[in-house]
Parts: C-alpha cells; sequence; structure tokens
C-alpha cells in the first residue's frame, strides 16, 4: 500500500484502504492513492489511521448502555503527533497510547451540526503501536435500539440491534467514522447469558452458556459496516453458505420465505465474480428496525415485514446482497457519492432478480422504481442540486443524502450505459470495475475516469449521445433514461381502466396478481377516487388491516389522502406496530398536508417512543415532537 503525506495531509483525508494481502499484484498496480475531503469526519486518516481493532465490550441491558475498551492499530505518518477518532455522546473513561495513560482531548461539537459529534484526540508519535479507549456509550446512543421483551415477537427477552450509516458507528465506537476508512477487526463480547450476539464477523449459531462471544473480521471494512445484534435468537440454514437468524418462534418461517437465498448468492457470483465475505446471512430483526435491509459484512439485518408469506418481497435480500460487491467491495468516498453504492445496487439488485425471477418481474421491480423517481424529483423540484447524482452534504446530516435519487436515478443511469454497449460488454465492465476496485473507495471522478478508460474510450460511437456530466451534476432525470415497460402492468392497468370506467371491483380480472401488481393498481388508482369506490375496493380486496406491509401502506396513503376513515384504526395499529422509516414518512406526511395533523400527532406520541433514532429524527421534523 501505498500512502500519500502531501501538503494537503493536514486539512485532508486520505484514503487507500486496499491491503496488500488482500489484492493480487495485478489490483495493487491499479493505484487507488487519492486525498479526499470527508466533510463528515473529524480523523485524518493521513495522518494517523487505526487499522485494525481488537474491541472489548459489555452489553447492559438495565442500564441500557455498553462499556467497551476500543484498542486501535495505529499506522501514523513520521511528523503524527496525534491521532483523531469520531465520537458522539461517548463518555470516556481512559486512554493509552502502548499502555500508557494519555491525556486526550474531547473537542466540542461544531455549531449547529450535531451529528458530527466530537472528536477525540489523543497524543501520539510515530512509534506508536496502539491506542486504546475506555468508554461507556450514552443512554440514548442513536445507532443504538434497545427493546423491552414486550417489543419482541416472543416477549420473553429484550434485544439489542445497532444501524451505524450513515454516521451512527460513534455513537458506539470511538472510529474514524467515514467510509473511506476500512479496518479489520476482532472483538469479545459479554452478553446475558442465554441470548446470542452477532455481528458483522464470523458469527456463531449457537447461544454460549456463559454469554461470552468472540468475533473475528478479517477483511478491512468502513465503520458504517460494523453491527451488533443481541437476542434471543435462534439460527436455521438455507443452504450451504447461507442461513437466517431470527426469534425462535419465527425463524422456520423465515427460513422458508428466504429459500432462495442460496440461489441469490450463486447468481449474484454468476454476474460480477466471487462473493468475499465466506458466509452470506440474512438476521430478521423486530418490526422497529428502521430500515428494510442494511448491508452489514456476513450478516444482514433485516425487518421483519419482508416476511410477507408468499416471498413476494425478497428482493431486499437480493439487494443488501448485491452491496457485498457495490458497497461493500467498491464503497462510496464519501457519503456525496453515495450512488456509488445504492445506484450500483439497485441495479445489481434487479439482475439478481432477473436471474432468480424472470425477466417480467424485474421489469415490474424497474417500473416502480422509475415512477417513485418521477414522485422525489417532482418533491424536490426539477432544478434542485438534491437530484444530482452527485450530492452536496457539507454541512448537512448525511441522512438528507438518501433518497430515490441516489438509488433509481443512479440504477436508471447505469441501465443506459448498458443499452449503449450491451449486456455482455457491459457485464464484462462492472465485473472488472469490481475485481480491480475491490476493498478500495471510489469517488464519482474515479468512476468516470475508470468508465471512460474501460468502456466509453473503447467504444466512442456509442456513447456520442450519452451526456455523462447532465446524469451526475445535474438535475431531474435526462431525456435520454430509458423507458421500461412492463406487460404484467399493462395488464393491471387495464383493469384500473375498468374500475375507473365504473366497473365494480369483484368484476376485476386480478386472479394471479402478486405484490407488485397490487402496489400498481393502487399507485394507478385516481386522486379523486370516492370514499364509495375504496369502500366497494376494501370488501373485495380487503386491503384496511392486510398482512402485507407494503400494499397496506400504499393503501393507507390513499386512504388519508382521501380521508377514508374507515381504514385509519388499521391504520393507526400499523404505525404503532412497524418501525420502517420507508413506510411511516409517507403516512405521516401524508396526514400533515391534508389537515389531518392533530391525528398525525397523536398516533405519533403514541408510537414514537417504539421507534428507532433514525425514524424518530425524520418524524420530529416532519410532525414536531
Ligand atoms: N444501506 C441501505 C440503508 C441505509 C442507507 C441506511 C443510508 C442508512 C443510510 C440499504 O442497503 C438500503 O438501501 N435499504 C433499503 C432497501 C431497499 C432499497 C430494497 C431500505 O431499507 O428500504
Ligand atoms: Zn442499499
Amino acid at each position: 500500500m501505498r500512502i500519500l503525506y502531501s501538503t494537503l495531509a493536514a486539512v485532508s483525508l486520505m484514503f487507500n484502504a486496499c491491503s496488500s494481502d488482500q489484492q493480487s499484484a495485478s489490483q495493487q498496480t491499479h493505484s487507488n492513492d487519492m486525498v479526499i475531503n470527508d466533510p463528515h469526519s473529524f480523523s485524518k486518516p493521513a495522518i494517523a489511521r487505526g487499522t485494525h481493532l481488537n474491541w472489548d465490550a459489555k452489553v447492559d441491558f438495565n442500564t441500557q448502555t455498553i462499556s467497551g475498551t476500543a484498542t486501535w492499530t495505529v499506522e501514523a505518518a513520521p511528523d503524527a503527533k496525534e491521532i483523531i477518532f469520531d465520537t458522539r455522546g461517548l463518555t470516556i473513561h481512559k486512554v493509552s497510547a502502548d499502555g500508557k495513560s494519555v491525556d486526550y482531548s474531547l473537542k466540542d461539537t461544531v455549531n449547529g451540526e450535531p451529528w458530527m459529534g466530537q472528536a477525540l484526540h489523543i497524543p501520539i508519535s510515530a512509534s506508536t503501536q496502539q491506542v486504546s479507549v475506555q468508554y461507556t456509550t450514552s443512554a440514548d446512543a442513536a445507532a443504538l435500539q434497545w427493546l423491552k421483551a414486550e417489543q419482541t415477537r416472543d416477549k420473553q427477552h429484550p434485544f439489542l440491534f445497532t444501524q451505524s450509516q450513515a454516521i451512527l458507528a460513534r455513537t458506539w465506537l470511538p472510529c474514524q467514522d467515514g467510509p473511506g476508512m476500512r479496518f479489520t477487526f476482532e472483538a469479545q463480547v459479554q452478553v446475558p447469558a442465554g441470548m446470542l450476539a452477532l455481528m458483522s464477523a464470523e458469527n456463531p449459531q449457537q447461544v454460549s452458556a456463559d454469554g461470552k462471544y468472540q468475533f473475528k473480521m478479517e477483511q478491512p471494512i468502513p465503520s458504517y459496516l460494523m453491527s451488533l445484534a443481541v437476542g434471543n435468537l435462534a439460527f436455521q440454514a438455507v443452504g450451504k453458505e447461507t442461513g437466517v437468524y431470527a426469534e425462535p418462534s419465527f425463524v422456520a418461517a423465515c427460513a422458508e420465505e428466504l429459500s432462495d437465498m442460496q440461489t441469490m448468492l450463486e447468481k449474484a457470483e454468476q454476474l460480477y465474480g466471487k462473493y468475499q465475505w465466506g458466509r452470506y446471512d440474512v438476521i430478521v430483526l423486530p418490526p422497529s428496525f428502521p430500515f428494510g435491509g442494511m448491508e452489514n459484512p456476513r450478516i444482514t439485518f433485516a425487518t421483519p415485514t419482508i416476511i410477507a408469506g408468499d416471498k413476494s418481497l425478497v428482493a431486499l435480500v437480493a439487494h443488501e446482497l448485491a452491496h457485498s460487491w457495490s458497497g461493500n467491495l467498491v464503497t462510496n468516498a464519501t457519503w456525496n457519492d453515495f450512488w456509488l453504492n445504492e445506484g450500483f445496487t439497485v441495479y445489481f439488485e434487479n439482475r439478481i432478480m432477473e436471474a432468480v425471477y424472470g425477466k417480467d418481474y424485474a421489469e415490474m421491480l424497474q417500473v416502480l422504481e422509475y415512477e417513485s423517481l418521477v414522485e422525489t424529483v417532482q418533491e424536490f423540484g426539477a432544478t434542485s442540486a438534491d437530484t444530482h447524482l452527485k450530492l452536496k452534504l457539507e454541512g448537512r446530516d448525511p441522512d438528507e443524502g438518501v433518497s430515490d435519487i441516489a438509488y433509481n436515478k443512479g440504477a436508471y443511469f447505469l441501465r443506459l450505459l448498458e443499452s449503449k454497449v450491451g449486456r455482455e460488454n457491459w457485464d464484462a465492465f462492472v465485473n472488472g470495475y469490481f475485481t480491480t476496485n475491490a476493498f478500495k473507495v471510489m469517488t464519482t471522478e474515479a468512476f468516470v475516469e475508470y468508465l471512460n478508460e474501460h468502456l466509453i474510450d473503447a467504444h466512442p460511437e456509442a456513447f456520442a449521445d450519452v451526456d455523462i456530466r447532465a446524469w451526475i451534476y445535474g438535475p431531474g432525470i435526462p431525456d435520454n433514461c430509458p423507458k421500461v415497460v412492463s406487460t404484467r402492468f399493462t395488464a393491471v392497468d387495464q383493469e384500473v381502466h375498468a374500475f375507473n370506467g365504473g366497473a365494480a371491483a369483484a368484476s376485476l380480472k386480478t386472479s394471479g396478481w402478486t405484490t407488485h401488481e397490487w402496489l400498481r393498481f393502487i399507485y394507478q388508482l385516481p386522486e379523486d377516487i370516492t370514499v364509495e369506490r375504496m369502500g366497494d375496493l376494501d370488501k373485495s380486496f380487503h386491503f384496511t388491516g392486510i398482512g402485507n406491509c407494503e400494499i397496506a401502506d400504499a393503501w393507507y396513503e390513499l386512504a388519508v389522502k382521501r380521508h377514508y376513515a374507515t381504514a385509519y384504526a388499521d391504520m393507526e395499529t400499523f404505525l404503532c406496530s412497524v418501525g420502517r422509516r420507508k413506510f411511516l414518512t409517507p403516512l405521516y406526511k401524508a396526514m400533515m398536508q391534508t389537515n389531518q395533523s392533530e391525528m398525525a400527532k397523536r398516533i405519533y406520541a403514541k408510537a414514537r417512543p417504539g421507534y428507532h433514532y433514525v425514524a424518530q429524527n425524520t418524524l420530529d421534523e416532519l410532525v414536531g415532537n
């Protein structure tokens, strides 16, 4: 590994995550040395980096805190005088360097940017090998959600899970908390006896008698992929290298629902190269998990709302699995480059879905992505800088960058590139991209350079009419965005048309429809649909109270917009039992926008304690707290 100690080093961050023993000689010749400024981390890795973590921790459900010692192996520049870590809300008890206690300082948060937390400055010299930080998390650490036994399915044991992306790892671990800084780790974690602990690492499959667990992650990962889950959990294998963790009464149903995981893994490898992380398991968490899924290496964290009973929502697993390449292997350098993680992943997810479930299925997903993108662009405004693929999140919470732009505009941009050279050339390019850049970071600019060098220069005429800059640094959806037609949706649209023409719900031809057809149906209903007509739909299709959360969410949003009060009691139950932000935001937003803010506030007051910090943070702003 080459390290640049440029004059910029004092103010900038240098990233070269590629560790020499992980890379073949040919991969090393591709220089990935870059001087990058990550606006969301205080650390200065060009001066001193933590390359390996030894984490010793105790999880205490009584105080809802984790106490631990993080021992970092240090790699420092010759003139290094300090190493800087990101922290937020940590109580630091003691810091030592090579075993000797040192005077550290905790510099206060940037004014008005509470998400940044505090910089922990530890004095070192160039010869310092290790620094150790003894600390305790705060009871309201943003990454951690502590659930009481009643908030779990089996209601027997409490539960803890983490959510580190984007910059919440610093609330439970002093670390250099930017996606461009990778490290390996080992951990010893003490949890209450009888509970299982899991991390982004080699994981146990059985409960230990004394509640002690050991972990090891030999591939270097960035801090946002650090994770921990502790609960009453059981494991069930799905395939040779794949399996599911969930609460004991649920694990068989989860394994059944996710029975295609192993096939997905194999199809993914056929597309874009060998899976680099050993096992691939999924943990199905309690319903307060704020996301659909999180691509923690070796162990995807997932919402139980994907367990629909008919395998219709497993695209989420394809998505998180795809991150094992796009994101976890080739990582966005800063959160401004987030589309490189998510756009590639939505694209790759769809390729896996096509390979496992066929083209017509994948087309439905693409059309839904497009519709959602159009709506987001409308909401942001067609000229908004937040609709650029390359984001400007300096001085802002990086959570503001999470939108359909990175995901769906990103994926459509890649589909456009594919359409210009054909699938064979494109797949060879993507394969090379993942292999060449494995365990490295990628900026948008380096991606464009790579794209030019490895694809466009070989097919200049094919790209003559593609304005790459307009897609990446320009707003909205460019005119040459590929148009996708779904034949299955064309059939749905005919039924919507019949219904709009006055046909009774009971007369519609809906047999064989799966979740996505129902979603299309609900989305295509007229904005001014009457409550009588909604009642007719409910009588035939029982949308209100439906167990499928995607359909329920789409239906309740329409219900709120149309003041269809029949659905309100079930919607309230839904909002009080599910914590997935993607479902919550549209419903509360619709209530706020339709003079039903009192209902929004009343339900939110009741449901808020059960939501994770990231959902609370979004909704506090939307609904008020
Ligand atoms: N990495 C994201 C979740 C995330 C993004 C957490 C940004 C925090 C900040 C994950 O891979 C994701 O995209 N999840 C989606 C899945 C969906 C697109 C299939 C989700 O949670 O809905
Ligand atoms: Zn993702």
